[in-house]
């Protein structure tokens, strides 16, 4: 049986969600493009991120230059931190980064250990090349920074942003004043991250070029409180706590939001609080509770400017546990940094005071959890395969389509579409090959609902929808359409009760 993986992959391709990028130039790897599909499914995650940080927590977004002068890299840590450990094959000379390899042949993260023992590691449990089987060199370090030049010539050194939040560090001083000093208050910034990946084989998961989500929480070192944090107490989380991975123990701790930050699992209620909070996002998702997971980061994993972190990962079934988010606490290690090197003070007067913020950073790639949706929303269902997506997220909303192609049927269908087209919905017509053929080919990209025109429509103005989920169909009259649809992909009315039944 083929793995769910290459099944959603080979339907992803083919319909239009993604597919490598150069193809007819035979690719590159770690680049994907979406398709027509693909980028409208891209944009409504997107637009769900902006939804929970942008109008739910009232954050500012901005958007910033994505090449970036050496100097704020250099500043950031980036220039001289931002470095993943890579081996060499010494036989074909294949480069592998070693914590992808050690997690792939051994299931272990050996992420933050020193050279040496990654060495030792390599040597301990006889990895080996996975092209040629051949023997295995020296770890080095690879800056994953794709490093270019501003202007003509070598004077200026510049880099292609490997995460967006510098953007916001930088231009703090203008952002907190729009804050008017209020604290705490957060910027958002989307938009393409770089990262020099060593030999990316594992797909949308590890790219060079990828989208970004962040935020940047700035607050008062001395009041960690998060004002709505009483709304997020009850959520439930599953940690897998450092202490535990350190000890070879998979033993997952589950608690609810309050209790991780009084029991002391999590630092502070700004950092439980988006631990919770990007758990409903996921779930909004359509990714199942059961398939999410917190991963405390161990010291040695950890990024430079971090105390604490936790990755959000979700169970996929062909790479394993995958990082979607990291919620990390970088404390104040930006505006100190810049502060430092740019010579402009990024203190601020605060309830009183003179502040230097500390930062709470919920940081997201976008592609990851656009893979591990399609995935989690991929039925195989005997013959029937469809992407039980949620309502909101098929980038087609609704089918339209004629019974069958004569007796005005066609022009009526059109008619329909175009005008549920003027109402905001995203429909599509189809008229090719039987009626089931294209209630199949809709359920296959997610559509959740198809509206068929049939000979009743002509003589009394009603159609029939019929829901992808339970192929059930109801029959509605035209003029309550677009109502009613509205209503059923909102979810705010159960399908049943909107219309009369019809019988198969
Ligand atoms: P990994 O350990 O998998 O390399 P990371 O810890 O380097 O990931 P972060 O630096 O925390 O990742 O980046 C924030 C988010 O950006 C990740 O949670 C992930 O969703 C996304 N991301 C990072 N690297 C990649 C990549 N190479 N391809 C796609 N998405 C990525
Ligand atoms: N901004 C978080 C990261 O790039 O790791």
């Amino acid at each position: 049986m083929k793995q769910k993986h290459e099944e959603v992959m080979e339907l992803a391709r083919r319909r239009g969600f993604i597919w490598p990028s150069f193809e007819i130039y035979g690719g590159v790897s770690g680049f994907y493009d979406f398709g027509p599909l693909g980028a409208i499914m891209k944009n409504k995650i997107i637009q769900k991120w902006r939804e929970f940080y942008v109008v739910g927590e009232g954050f500012f977004e901005i958007d910033s230059p994505t090449i970036t002068p050496e100097e704020v890299l250099r500043a950031s840590g980036h220039v001289d931190h931002f470095v993943d450990a890579m081996v060499e094959c010494q036989k074909c000379g294949e480069a592998f980064k070693v914590t992808d390899l050690a997690r792939e042949q051994t299931g272990k993260y050996i992420e933050g250990a020193p050279k040496e023992e990654m060495e030792e590691f390599i040597k301990k449990n006889k990895m080996r090349c996975l092209e040629c089987g051949g023997e295995l060199g020296k770890v080095f370090d690879f800056n994953a920074m794709f490093r270019t030049a501003i202007g003509p010539g070598n004077k200026r050194v510049g880099y292609l942003r490997p995460e967006t939040a510098q953007g916001i560090f930088i231009d703090f001083k203008r952002l907190q004043r729009h804050a008017r000093g209020k604290l705490p208050f957060g910027v958002v910034q989307i938009g393409k991250g770089y990262r020099n990946e060593i030999s990316p084989r594992q797909g949308i998961i590890r790219l060079r070029e990828f989208t970004m989500a962040e935020a940047e929480v700035f607050f008062d070192p001395e009041d960690q409180h998060h004002p709505k944090f009483s709304e997020m107490a009850g959520e439930q989380l599953r940690l897998w706590l450092a202490k535990d991975q350190e000890k070879d123990d998979k033993k997952l701790t589950e608690v609810i939001v309050e209790q991780a930050v009084k029991r002391g699992l999590v630092c502070n209620e700004l950092m439980a609080y988006y631990l919770g909070f990007t758990k409903r996002f996921l779930l909004e998702l359509g990714i199942p509770g059961a398939a999410i997971r917190f991963r405390e980061q161990t010291s040695g994993q950890r990024a430079h400017y971090s105390k604490e972190t936790w990755d959000a990962e979700v169970l996929t079934e062909r790479f394993g546990w995958v990082e979607i988010a990291g919620i990390a606490y970088r404390t104040d290690y930006d505006l100190s940094r810049h502060a430092k090197f740019s010579k402009e003070d990024l203190t601020i007067f605060s309830g009183g005071k003179k502040v230097l913020c500390h930062v709470v950073e919920p940081s997201y790639g976008i592609d990851r959890p656009f893979y591990c949706t399609l995935e989690h929303s991929y039925v195989p269902e005997g013959k029937r395969k469809y992407l039980r997506l949620k309502k909101w997220l098929a980038p087609i909303t609704v089918g339209v389509f004629p019974l069958l192609n004569r007796d005005g049927m066609p022009e009526k269908a059109l008619d329909v579409h175009k005008s549920l087209r003027s109402k905001g919905f995203m429909t599509e017509y189809d008229d090719a090959g039987s009626i089931g053929r294209r209630y199949a080919r809709a359920d296959e990209i997610g559509t959740p609902y198809c509206v068929t025109v049939d000979h009743q429509t002509l003589e009394d103005g009603t159609v029939t929808i019929r829901n992808r989920d339970t192929a059930a169909q109801v029959r509605v009259t035209l003029a309550e359409l677009p109502r009613i649809l509205h209503s059923v992909i909102c979810e705010e009315a159960q399908f049943e009760s909107v219309g009369k039944p019809v019988k198969e």
